[in-house]
């Protein structure tokens, strides 16, 4: 029975992960069905780097919507140290590309065509200083001398602050903060500083990998951090500071991928994530802030319109749990907070 409902303007996800072939249209429309543009990550297993690749993902995405949905596809293009300026400042002419995506070289799933030694991409970082377009950065150091829960903290000293020192009007995201000195960074920074949260992030400490056994599906990178950091992240996205903004970092791998001896990185919170935030803003006795949060920040940074469209949600008495993707004879789970959802979309978008 639902107790309340709440109508705000059609959000986006500046930050998810649609995959590509059965399990693209596996997930995309838990995505497509209720955000109007996602800038997709490119760290497909052949990494999306050159115009020409951009361009054809993209087709495929357009190609595996459900026909009638409204929905935008920004692609984001991965930054190696070889990258082709000459086709990427013509993939932007073109509008294919919204942003750069820069990963450490190893620091997650199919990172290893990313970044080893950040100077050698300045050339790169001047040219999108130049166009206006946005960096976003995962905020990883890769190196085992630095604890996994400190890994956040270390790269804003070694590579993020740096950065920002040396291209003071680059437009620069730290892509799923997950730490107070994420906060601080992107709370201060001169410049053109953003940050997306993740709902996974908001819910979770670092307890949840450890409950009573070993969680897999608690597992992502930058991995889930201390309480305070949590509490750090709500405050954050529920204070209204346009430099904080919805990014559900979702990231699907099967249940049989994740549930392994060495499982991999990710949350699958697609069918959840709008539901998710609303739960946590609704917590906090923000939901005042959520529409800035989810529909409006990101779009103002990137220098894109608003949606005019509006999506309804509903909150009940009795706390849910989505029930795992299917896909062929395995699944994917999809998240889930602890004490379970007690919001969900009730009207997909509809003109305001
Ligand atoms: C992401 C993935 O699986 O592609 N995994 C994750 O844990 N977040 C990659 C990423 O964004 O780090
Ligand atoms: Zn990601």
């Amino acid at each position: 029975m639902s107790t309340s409902t709440l109508i705000i303007r059609r959000p986006d996800d500046w930050h998810v992960h649609l995959r590509d072939d059965a399990l693209l249209g596996a997930v995309l429309d838990a995505t497509a069905s209720v955000f109007a543009r996602a800038v997709v990550m490119p760290n497909l297993r052949l990494p999306i780097t050159t115009t020409g690749a951009a361009l054809a993902y993209r087709a495929r995405i357009q190609a595996a919507l459900v026909p009638g949905r409204r929905f935008t596809p920004l692609l984001a293009c991965y930054l190696t140290e070889a990258i082709d300026l000459s086709d990427f400042r013509a993939g932007v002419r073109d509008g294919v590309f919204s942003a750069v995506k820069y990963y450490p070289a190893g620091a997650t799933t199919n990172s290893d065509a990313g970044v080893a030694e950040f100077k050698r991409v300045y050339p790169a970082l001047e040219a999108l200083q130049t166009l206006g377009i946005p960096l976003l950065v995962h905020g990883e150091v890769v190196d085992d001398h630095v604890d996994i829960f400190d890994r956040e903290a270390v790269f804003i000293d070694r590579v993020l602050a740096p950065l920002r020192r040396d291209f003071p009007a680059l437009k620069l995201v730290l892509e799923h903060v997950t730490t107070v000195e994420g906060v601080a960074f992107v709370t201060d920074a001169s410049g053109p500083t953003a940050a997306t949260i993740t709902p996974h992030h908001l819910m979770l400490n670092r307890n949840a990998i450890f409950e009573r056994g070993l969680r897999p599906h608690a597992y992502c990178l930058p991995v889930v951090k201390r309480e305070r950091h949590r509490l750090a992240l709500r405050a954050a996205a529920t204070s209204g500071n346009p430099r904080f903004f919805l990014g559900t970092d979702s990231a699907p791998h099967l249940r049989r991928l994740k549930e392994h001896a060495c499982g991999c990185a990710g949350i699958f919170n697609a069918p959840t994530a709008l539901a998710c935030y609303t739960q946590v803003f609704d917590e906090e006795q923000k939901l005042d802030k959520l529409e800035g949060f989810a529909a409006l920040h990101g779009a103002a940074f990137y220098g894109l319109a608003a949606n005019t469209e509006a999506i309804e949600l509903a909150k009940s008495n009795a706390s849910h749990t989505a029930p795992d993707l299917a896909i062929g004879p395995d699944a994917i789970r999809v998240f889930t907070p602890p004490g379970g959802l007690r919001w969900q979309v009730s009207k997909l978008p509809c003109a305001s």
